[in-house]
């Protein structure tokens, strides 16, 4: 088979770390072909727009889109729409991405890296299910406006049942692969919008009944994930909680540079991204993880390309690379091996043979 991928290296560490990912692809031998387009700030730099026509193009034709990070301090005081955020905000609804699947496990290895105590991280495994085309990210009316003299600013926030019935049913049957428990995540107590996320929840539940269903709102959620982070399986919440509640739980890891993800549309089409963002503090610097986007690329061999065997492969040589000592940085620790993005991926080879 000859599938294609589009990779967007993206700014800051992105264009390194995709790298690596790329050479792990390569190496498994599966008939990957991989075309390379802009997004973000260096789009922005080399056409002014932060998610091209090229670019477009390649990702609508491409089976898979392999993405870095976008974003940096170089491009925050441009208009919105030049933002490179807007290129990643782009690419998601241009491509119905709206089911975001944040995997958040904590490999035996690294259990001292995170900042919490081992026995309440030692063996965290949660898949937190982000929606990733509604909510308060893509509702309209918005805006900054004067209004009686001053500046007003306002956000929608809006969810249809449509859209919350389908990342329900992702969420289902993810839980259903698992270990049986789903955690619905809202703000009903306050919210409207949360109020029929709750209520949608509810009713197709009983499609599945071999899953437990529960309910938190988003406060006690956030509390719960650093008290006693292992009495969750899989979580579904909106954009916007799930983006915040993510960044959470990566920590539960010890870095979010461990963190893939995968993004999908309806038949199985997916973006494939790191977590974390494109730290510019480091980039150019050939210090970053690469594992979060090598652990991306793992999930699209299994989403996308239905690629199991070599998923877990991939994914075994990662753990393998961290039992036999290698670190970069963010996970380092005093007597393992300091390794760089490059000799990360090249330990990540080897360990692949
Ligand atoms: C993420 C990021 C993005 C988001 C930003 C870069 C727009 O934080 O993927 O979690 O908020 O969705
Ligand atoms: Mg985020």
């Amino acid at each position: 088979m000859t599938k294609k991928i589009c990779v967007l290296p993206g700014d800051g560490i992105g264009p390194e770390i995709t790298a690596q990912a790329v050479r792990v692809l390569e190496a498994l031998g599966v008939g990957l072909e991989m075309e390379t387009a802009l997004l973000g700030g260096a789009a922005v730099d080399a056409c002014g727009d932060p998610y091209p026509e090229t670019t477009r193009k390649l990702a609508e034709e491409a089976d898979a889109v392999l993405l870095g990070a976008v974003g940096g301090p170089k491009w925050d005081a441009l208009p919105r729409e030049q933002r490179p955020e807007r290129g990643l905000l782009g690419i998601r609804k241009h491509l119905g991405l709206f089911a975001n699947l944040r995997p958040v496990a904590l490999y035996p290895e690294l259990v001292n890296a995170s900042t919490l105590k081992a026995e309440v991280v030692a063996g965290l495994d949660i898949l937190i299910v982000r929606e990733l085309t509604g909510d308060i990210y893509f509702g309209q009316p918005r805006g900054i406006e004067n209004r009686n003299g001053e500046r007003f600013a306002f956000n929608t926030m809006h969810y249809t049942e449509m859209e919350i019935r389908r990342i329900g049913r992702v969420a289902f049957e993810a839980a259903r692969r698992r270990n049986g428990k789903l955690c619905s995540v809202d703000k009903m107590n306050v919210l409207e919008t949360t109020q029929l996320w709750r209520d949608v929840m509810n009713e197709i539940a009983p499609e599945y009944p071999d899953v437990a269903l529960s309910h938190m709102l988003v406060d006690n959620a956030a509390m719960q994930l650093v008290r006693a982070p292992r009495q969750f399986d899989v979580i579904v919440t909106g954009n916007m909680f799930g983006d915040i509640l993510s960044d959470e739980a990566s920590m539960l890891t010890g870095s979010i540079g461990m963190l893939p993800s995968a993004s999908l549309d309806e038949n199985g089409k997916g973006l494939y991204e790191p977590s974390h963002g494109s730290a510019p503090d480091i980039a150019g610097q050939g210090v970053a993880n690469p594992l979060a986007t090598i652990l991306s690329a793992a999930m699209m061999l299994r989403y996308t390309f239905d690629l199991e065997e070599a998923a877990r492969k991939v994914e075994g040589a990662v753990g393998k690379v961290l039992a036999k000592g290698f670190r970069t940085g963010d996970i380092f620790e005093p007597g393992m091996i300091k390794a760089g993005t490059a000799q990360m991926g090249d330990a990540v080879l080897e360990a692949l043979e």
